[in-house]
């Protein structure tokens, strides 16, 4: 059994007991797992395997180097978000030609790096933005390959913060605008038309939104190729979910079935940007009890309830503060202690710093571990250093053991900065 399962009373991952990698490594840490990652994205190459395709993990979910490196051993390429992201995708050994490059705000310096290190794609955002690789592909004398951002008008239903394919979003092109700027940029000599881009959303756990994505993207590829231009591929963006509680989401499998009949239609191949449906369920957050207060009761007769002040919180792990996302969150080892209700809260100085509300745990007591699920994605890297406190260490099990792949960040590290 691979990922974070339970062995009697102690959880573990990929079979490492996550109290003894604590015990060595200190807390808060983020622990993940090689072979869930491994599984995950063979899991999407495998269901897309009846169409010619490329899968561009996407950085921002995660973006350790060790954890890119294993995903580019696997045959990933890479979606970056800035230029930072293109560096370390290179830094662990993409090339450039692996690499797409997306961004709703590139500046013209990420631009003029994108198009001299010859990216793959640079998926554009706006007319604005075509006119200015236009322009710094003239000073260079080259000509650069782009993907239209196609904002088609599709409501992914998620969580608002991570909806972006409505109009009424800041991303993409109108679909009904782009068949006009098609005919207005062929014919160029600076910038190529070579594929069409969409991505809606993330945390996507219902497959007709995309679906509809898909579909608004194969015809308007068919009209583009009707009208004289070459379209190469069509990208289909990230955004499909995980099971954060549980409860059974469509997996890769059920993905490729509802969208592989129609983009089979279009004869082109089809580029993936995936990030957390590979690497959320890979990585946890183990976090120790640092205090146990009671609660005040709202009434009288209301049973105890309890807070276990962690020593993680917001600064760890954003997401159940940003979007209330909900995270299983579970002693590592299991005691006989009675059940209580418990808000599980991190140490920072806000009531919103709250990692999960009303938790029915065995009475914790300080000193314990306890494990955030699924934290592999938009974890570590939306980490902050808020209260001067330090980003954890990260470490990856395989094959029966773990070795640190990032150590934990000092005060000299930080200060390093400051004059
Ligand atoms: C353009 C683009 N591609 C891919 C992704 C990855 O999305 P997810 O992690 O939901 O798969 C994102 C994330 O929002 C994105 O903005």
């Amino acid at each position: 059994m691979i990922g974070f399962q339970r062995e009697g009373a102690s959880l573990v991952c990929d079979g490492v007991p996550l109290d003894r990698i604590a015990a060595a490594e200190g807390t808060p840490l983020y622990v993940y797992s090689a072979a869930t990652i491994a599984a995950r994205y063979r899991a999407i190459d495998e269901a897309f395997a009846g169409c010619p395709h490329r899968i561009h993990y996407a950085l921002k979910a995660n973006s350790t180097l060790a954890i890119l490196r294993l995903l580019r051993s696997l045959g990933s390429s890479a979606d970056a978000n800035s230029i930072g992201e293109i560096d370390v995708a290179m830094r662990a050994g993409f090339t450039p030609a692996q690499i797409v490059f997306t961004g709703v705000g590139k500046t013209p310096a990420e631009l003029a790096r994108a198009i001299d290190l010859g990216v793959r794609t640079v998926n554009v955002e706006s007319e604005g933005e075509i006119e200015r690789i236009e322009a710094l592909s003239r000073e260079r004398g080259t000509r650069t390959r782009i993907a239209i951002r196609v904002n088609p008008d599709v409501d992914a239903r998620t969580h608002p913060h991570i909806s972006t394919g409505l109009k009424t979003n800041k991303f993409g092109i109108p679909i009904g605008d782009v068949p006009a700027l098609s005919a207005r940029t062929r014919g160029r000599d600076l910038v190529e038309i070579v594929g069409l881009h969409a991505h809606i959303g993330s945390q996507i756990t219902d497959v007709a939104p995309l679906v509809n994505a898909a579909r608004a993207l194969v015809d308007l590829a068919r009209a583009l190729s009707a009208a004289g231009a070459t379209i190469e591929h069509l990208d289909i963006g990230g955004g499909l979910g995980v099971s954060y509680d549980g409860a059974p989401v469509p997996g890769a499998a059920d993905y490729a079935a509802a969208v592989l009949p129609i983009l089979r239609e279009s004869g082109v191949s089809i580029v993936l940007e995936p990030g957390r449906h590979v690497i959320a369920p890979a990585g946890a957050l183990v976090t120790r009890v640092v205090d146990v207060k009671e609660a005040g009761a709202e009434s009288a007769d209301r049973a105890p309830r309890f807070f276990a002040v962690m020593d993680a919180g917001m600064t760890e792990l954003i997401r159940p503060m940003l979007y209330h996302a909900f995270h299983r969150i579970e002693p590592v080892v299991r005691t006989n202690a009675p059940l209580v209700s418990t808000d599980i809260v991190g140490p920072l100085c806000e009531s919103s710093d709250t990692l999960g509300r009303d938790r029915i745990v065995p009475k914790p007591e300080p000193g314990e571990l306890y494990a955030v699920l699924d934290t592999g994605a938009y974890g570590s890297v939306m980490a902050s250093n808020y209260n001067r406190r330090l980003l954890p260490a990260e470490v990856l099990v395989e094959d029966g053991a773990w070795r640190v792949i990032r150590r934990r960040q000092t005060l000299d590290d930080v200060l390093a900065l400051e004059v």
